[in-house]
């Protein structure tokens, strides 16, 4: 693989123009110093200095073909020389195959899509078209979540970004998660909780069903910690929406598009939610992109509707064309396949690496999106670093990073959560690679325990 634009004197001068010009997400930023990438194939990107990094969370968990896939480049090109750009009332190749596309390769019968930028603009329209569809105004959203950075979505967003956008929306109602490891009810069995219908029907009882419009939830929880549901309860939180009339809304920007092994992870428990929001792995970033999906119901319903959302760039040529082109891909190469063949493989070499580490308090995922929660004691489960940590209490993870960029691996932590979610293209020898990093740097969390 050519390393193509290795020139250190370009690549401080990145460096030094983002830090002064540039306004940084979720960060300090006199604490930033981004790394200036001067390129990407696969699964690897490098920088001016012609080191490579295998990319181990493909960015913000999106670049889930991969970087610089020749067919989704291709189409991005071929697609600007015929039609840059064109506004959202006019018919589209690229917006019309992809509508078409998005309704052949998800579940059940959601069948039409409004699209957006990313996928907060999904989410804010999906509560909006839940609110004026069922005519109610609350919407349950739980705690460990991310939902993005923007008013309505930073509202549902459980975790601490959303403090200093507070008070945000009226009427978002919060639902505890079912995670089984850190089980907020302490895991009784049944758990009232973790089995989703008992916590959900409680809260439905003080709120008034009549007045919840939709249950917004993370299918499976990404940012916040790999989350996965146990079986049976995303259906009995079906079970009850069905029940009172609320609307399913499963949030797959992060686990949507193979990542969990199936095309969609609601797919795992056979589950069809009333609307379905994606982004990320729908292009893999290559041109931001976001889409709301909406059932046969809700679809006909508002045909004959005004429909009161817009977007200047909704369903815009680039972006739809490399959606089209990267399904495409997924279908002729097998990417979802791959992916779920390659989770027995993650779930192996993690496995393993929790046999070596005594840091490692749970392994957990599927697919290709996986999580290792680091602990400093397995009996007490205390976290490796606090809840939200920043500053100096973030240290361990902080170096853990480190540790593993300065091998040439690309690492997301979490909090004390190291998140494994690589390209779904990835192979078994580039796991393995990143594995025997992931063994060395582990270590570092080791020293930390206290058992
Ligand atoms: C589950 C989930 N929902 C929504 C978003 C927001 O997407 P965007 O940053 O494209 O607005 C994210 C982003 O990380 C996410 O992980």
């Amino acid at each position: 693989m050519a390393v193509v634009g290795a020139d250190s004197e370009t690549g401080q001068r990145v460096r030094d123009e983002a830090k002064e010009y540039v306004l940084h997400s979720w960060s300090v930023q006199d604490a930033v110093s981004p790394l200036p990438v001067a390129g990407a194939e696969g699964r690897y990107f490098w920088d001016y200095d012609g080191k490579r990094y295998l990319d181990f969370a493909s960015q913000l968990v999106n670049v889930s073909i991969g970087h610089q896939h020749p067919k989704v480049v291709a189409a991005i090109k071929e697609q600007a020389d015929k039609l840059c750009t064109i506004g959202p009332p006019m018919a589209t190749e690229p917006r019309s195959t992809l509508g078409r596309l998005l309704r052949e390769v998800t579940p059940g019968d959601l069948s039409m899509s409004f699209f957006t930028n990313g996928g907060a603009e999904a989410n804010e329209n999906a509560i909006k078209l839940a609110r004026w569809y069922t005519g109610r105004q609350k919407v349950i959203a739980r705690y460990r979540s991310y939902h993005g950075a923007t008013g309505g979505a930073i509202t549902l967003t459980g975790d601490p970004r959303r403090w200093p956008a507070e008070p945000g929306i009226p009427g978002v109602v919060r639902m505890l998660d079912p995670y089984t490891y850190r089980c907020p009810a302490g895991h009784p069995d049944p758990c009232p909780v973790c089995s989703g219908a008992p916590h959900l029907e409680e809260i439905l009882q003080y709120e008034g069903a009549h007045t919840v419009a939709a249950v917004i939830l993370e299918t499976v929880v990404g940012t916040n910690g790999i989350i996965v549901p146990p079986d049976g309860y995303l259906q009995s939180i079906r079970e009850v929406c069905d029940r009172h009339g609320i609307l399913l809304i499963c949030d797959e920007v992060m686990a949507g598009f193979g990542r969990t092994g199936k095309w969609f992870a609601c797919e795992n428990w056979d589950v069809v939610p009333d609307i379905l929001t994606v982004a990320k792995g729908i292009n893999s970033g290559y041109v931001p992109l976001g889409a709301m999906i909406v059932s046969q119901p809700i679809a006909e319903w508002v045909r004959d509707k005004f429909f009161a959302g817009g977007l200047t760039y909704s369903g815009h040529p680039l972006a739809a064309a490399a959606a089209v082109a990267s399904i495409e891909a997924f279908r002729e190469e097998g990417i979802v396949e791959h992916a779920a063949e390659m989770g027995p493989l993650f779930e192996e070499r993690l496995r393993g690496l929790a046999e070596r580490h005594p840091s490692i308090g749970e392994v957990r995922g599927l697919g290709c999106f996986w999580g290792l929660e680091l602990v400093r004691n397995r009996e007490t489960r205390e976290m490796l670093v606090p809840f939200n940590a920043t500053g100096d209490a973030a240290t361990p993870v902080n170096r853990i990073a480190k540790a593993a960029l300065d091998r040439g691996l690309y690492l997301m932590m979490h909090w004390n959560v190291a998140i494994v979610a690589p390209p779904l293209t990835i192979t078994p020898e580039e796991l393995d690679e990143g594995v025997a990093v992931l063994d060395e740097v582990l270590a570092i969390a080791d020293e930390y325990v206290d058992e």
